[in-house]
């Protein structure tokens, strides 16, 4: 017998209430709404509030994605996040026990923000193996708090949010397969993006060498998954990158081959969440319309560590809840 495909089946999102324009930031410090759509293609984003924790965002984000599945458990359950409720435990027992789901393996990825695309990979494997037979995949992060509010480099392109995803073993020929990942690290660069480890200490990051290293590591993840799944950059539907910069997303697909038009963008609305990012993206994308079942899509994320790497997989047939 082949082994089991690992198939998305549902997907959900969570956003805080609070929207953070770029006029509300332009009016904190020496910015404007014009550099930043220009710069980076966001004009708002969400700040969450004392009681919007990544523990109670990644909740309703897992809720949506069971509810889109029409599923009320999970043999595994994952939460990439590198902004935990706590140094320690985890989030993910939490965010199970939140869902009613006490004795599950959970447990936390930090990868920032590829977290979400080592989390879905794992699953996948984790399914493809036998192991267990579904798994619940959350990306949720709240660097808002972390975030320096006079540092215009980092303080205009953070929002927070949580995005899910739920898959079950099936078969490859079933829309929402993973077809195939590529996952990869380099802690040569761990200095480019960091919170060192000091009282006070805020989110750094090194953006410029970030976006060159971003833009060549994201390509070629995504050029090996297309080979790995047979596809070329013609096939492919829909590229659904980490929401950093829409000047990465264009170039990624100009350098990929991929048309700029299948490069999805949602940083418009809720600017970089981090490891929700791309899950938040797949559920907008959903919820939108945009996508059809079957249709070729290419995940691809990097982030601190650093960290990177890519999915090729087709599009679940499901419907999705809105999440702003
Ligand atoms: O999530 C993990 C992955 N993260 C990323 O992929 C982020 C990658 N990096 C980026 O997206 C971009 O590097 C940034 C958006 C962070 C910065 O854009 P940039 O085009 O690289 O700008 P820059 O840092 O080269 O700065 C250009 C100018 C500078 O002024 P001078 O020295 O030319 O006079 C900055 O001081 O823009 C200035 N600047 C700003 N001006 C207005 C930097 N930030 C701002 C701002 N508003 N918010």
């Amino acid at each position: 017998m082949s082994a089991p495909a690992a198939v998305i089946r549902g997907l959900g999102g969570a956003l805080p209430e609070r929207v953070v324009t770029n006029h509300h930031l332009s009016a904190l410090m020496d910015t404007s709404d014009e550099w930043i759509r220009r710069r980076t293609g966001i004009a708002e984003r969400r700040h969450s509030s004392e009681t919007e924790t990544t523990s109670a965002l990644a909740t309703v984000a897992a809720q949506r994605a069971l509810a889109s599945a029409g599923a009320d458990s999970a043999g595994l359950l994952m939460v990439a996040t590198s902004t935990p409720d706590k140094v320690c435990p985890a989030t993910a027992p939490k965010v199970a026990a939140n869902l009613g789901l006490r004795g599950v393996a959970a447990y936390d990825v930090s990868a920032v923000c590829s977290g979400f695309v080592y989390a879905l990979a794992t699953a996948s494997w984790a399914i493809s193996s036998g192991s267990v037979d579904s798994a619940l995949v959350i990306g949720a992060d709240t660097f808002t708090r972390l975030l320096d509010p006079t540092d215009r480099a980092t303080s205009v392109i953070f929002g927070d949010g949580a995005g899910a995803a739920y898959l079950t073993a099936g078969k490859a020929e079933e829309p929402g397969t993973i077809l195939a990942s590529t996952l990869h690290s380099d802690g040569t660069g761990e200095e480019l993006i960091q919170v060192p480890r000091r009282a006070g200490a805020f989110f750094e990051m090194q953006g410029k060498e970030v976006f060159s290293q971003a833009v060549s590591a994201m390509s070629d993840s995504v050029q090996t998954v297309l080979a790995r799944a047979g596809w070329t950059a013609n096939d492919v539907d829909s590229l659904i990158a980490h929401q950093a910069n829409v000047r990465i997303l264009k170039t990624v697909a100009s350098v990929t081959g991929i048309p700029g038009s299948k490069a999805e963008i949602h940083l418009d609305k809720v600017g970089n969440t981090s490891a929700a990012s791309i899950p938040l993206a797949m559920t907008n994308a959903g919820t939108k319309g945009h996508r059809n079942p079957g249709d070729k899509v290419v995940l691809t994320a990097f982030g601190g560590g650093t960290t990177w790497g890519a999915i090729a997989m087709t599009w679940p047939s499901m419907s999705v809840i809105d999440p702003h």
